[in-house]
């Protein structure tokens, strides 16, 4: 996909993070032993804030939420959502690309977005994520009735896009049952295992050993599966499971075999599926009205908030307790608000006043154990924990009145030092009892480098990747082409022979990992490399300071 401007790049200083610890807010005391305090709320432009973050947070976030400016073009009371189509692509390009270097390699993103820019937005993400990490699209049904003055049609949904950072590595949790998800299990015949349901036993899929004829207990003979489709075990196992009365052959004893699943043997917990309703999830005039309960009475009404059900569904899915949980377009803090009642760690970034108005208060109440609102009753919130406040540093250079770039007049020592280390790759930790002894760095302090061996690792099995996936769809092609003059006899043979050839190609595949994972190591000894160059970096860092030192001075003294 190209737009107006695409090729342009803002060049991003990694900011400073100043605590304002009057804003920030903490429980008197311990709730649980679990509780939270470092979360953090940022007020600020979310591009900068997510470049300050970058240092300490790549590869650390396991659940991001955003929910943007849908581009409607409307003007809400809190923001403007309207920009030209190639200006939002750009904007949001920029600040997905650094989104995906704060995910954890396991993590996944999860944004909300409407039909103004859902499609673009998809193959935006197919650029920056990569296509095949896509996960699902999701459908919020946000409002439950119709809209009469709709000009055409009256749209009663959003999308959730999701996208893993690696679909390999990504493992979505299930669902808790519910009473609802349990309302389809009985026990007509009253097996002492307790309440069943039932499922087919025939499949469109081809099986080998899938066509037999049963003998029912009424003494029917069925010669074998429906036309088209075939059993789904073996006849041994289904002799087995007959045996055992794990076959439902209906109330009479003579209709088509299904198979039982007992409501004690089934996984612990529901499959996520792609359509949620407002029943299950919550809607938009229910997430006002939880803003509204959690903000000061006078306070102005915020138009686009999220329903907390639907961000308890999503950290749900794709994070568990301690995890970090990241929102950059915070709105009235329900991200944040959520997360805290789950016990996962938060980041929220929020540009406009309503950072103070709305998210603070709410947060606060939250902290408190007084919002009684959202889920709280679900998860059994209590209160505890906390959150700092923090804002970004200006830049670090301003022209003066001779339009010379000179050091900020707005930085005192300790922040001139603090951004020194992070301009140069290093965590910014003052000895208190060496003077020189400002940071410590690592390897994941030099993103670039570790970016730059993840792209190496990328290509590289991407490359694997596409090799085998071409092999694999030759042979299925010949299989296919051969179908059509084929017996199901020499198929089933021609089945096992390609079973045999995958299994080479397994082995092959192997050999050919073995080979990556041997340069991965080679690229690793270059980090180490880098590591060695970086102490050499840490020597030069002394020298700037006492240089950035003797400047200061002169500012400090103005
Ligand atoms: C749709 S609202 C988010 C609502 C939120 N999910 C909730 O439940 O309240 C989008 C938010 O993104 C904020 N925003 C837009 N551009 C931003 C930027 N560049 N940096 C930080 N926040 C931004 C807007 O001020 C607005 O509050």
């Amino acid at each position: 996909m190209t737009w107006i401007g695409k090729e342009n790049r803002a060049r991003l200083e990694p900011r400073i993070l100043l605590e304002d610890p009057e804003k920030s807010y903490h429980a008197k005391q311990r709730v649980m032993d679990d509780d939270q305090f470092d979360n953090r709320l940022i007020f600020g432009d979310n591009l900068l804030a997510l470049k300050a973050l970058e240092q300490e947070f790549s590869g650390k976030i396991k659940c991001i939420f955003i929910d943007p400016p849908y581009n409607t073009g409307s003007a809400f009371e809190h923001y403007d959502d309207g920009v030209e189509h190639s200006l939002w692509l750009s904007l949001m390009r920029d600040r997905l690309e650094l989104l995906r270097s704060l995910l954890r390699s396991d993590g996944s993103i999860w944004i909300s977005i409407d039909d103004n820019e859902q499609a673009y937005l998809r193959v935006l993400m197919d650029e920056v994520f990569g296509r095949s990490n896509f996960v699902a699209s999701v459908i919020w049904q946000k409002i439950f009735s119709p809209n009469s003055t709709a000009r055409h049609l009256s749209s009663n949904h959003d999308y959730v896009m999701v996208f893993a950072k690696d679909i390999n590595l990504w493992q979505r949790n299930l669902l808790p049952r519910t009473e609802g998800s349990n309302e389809n299990y009985g026990n007509p015949d009253n097996d002492p295992r307790g309440n069943w349901t039932s499922s087919d036993l025939s499949a469109r899929n081809f099986y080998s050993a899938g066509s037999y004829s049963v003998k029912s207990p009424s003494g029917r003979v069925i010669e074998g599966p429906p036309k088209g489709r075939y059993w789904t075990i073996s006849k041994d196992k289904f002799l087995e499971y007959d045996r055992d009365n794990r076959i439902w052959w209906g109330a009479k004893g003579s209709n088509q075999p299904r198979l039982k699943r007992f409501l004690s043997e089934v996984r612990d917990g529901i499959v996520p599926q792609t359509i949620w309703l407002h029943s299950d999830v919550g809607n938009t005039q229910e997430a006002k009205k939880e803003v509204m309960a959690a903000v000061p009475a006078d306070t102005e009404v915020f138009q686009t908030p999220k329903p907390e059900r639907l961000l308890k569904r999503i950290l749900e899915i794709a994070s568990n307790p301690d995890d970090w949980v990241l929102d950059s377009f915070g709105g009235s803090g329900t991200t944040g608000a959520v997360a805290h009642k789950m016990g996962r760690r938060w980041i929220m970034v929020e540009l406009g006043e309503h950072c103070h108005t709305h998210i603070i208060p709410r947060l606060k109440k939250v902290v408190d154990g007084v919002d009684t609102g959202g889920i709280t009753e679900a998860v059994g919130w209590k209160g505890g924990g906390g959150f700092r406040f923090y804002r970004l540093a200006p830049s670090l250079l301003e022209k003066d009145k001779w339009g010379q770039w000179v050091i900020s007049k707005e930085f005192n020592p300790a922040m001139l030092a603090e951004a020194a280390c992070k301009l140069e790759g290093f965590t910014y930790a003052p000895s208190e009892t060496l003077y020189w002894q400002h940071g410590h760095s690592t390897e994941r302090g030099r993103p670039d480098l570790a970016k730059k061996a993840a792209i190496e690792q990328d290509a590289l099995i991407a490359a694997a990747n596409r090799e085998e996936m071409d092999r694999v769809k030759f042979q299925q092609d010949t299989l296919k082409s051969a179908a059509s003059t084929t017996s199901k006899a020499e198929l089933a043979a021609m089945s096992l022979e390609q079973k045999a050839a995958m299994a080479r190609l397994t082995d092959d595949y192997r050999n050919r990992m073995a080979d990556i994972n041997e340069k991965l190591a080679n690229a690793r000894i270059s980090a180490s490399d880098a590591a060695i160059a970086q102490k050499s970096l840490a020597l030069k860092l002394q020298e700037d300071l006492l240089a950035l030192r003797t400047i200061s001075g002169s500012v400090f003294n103005r």
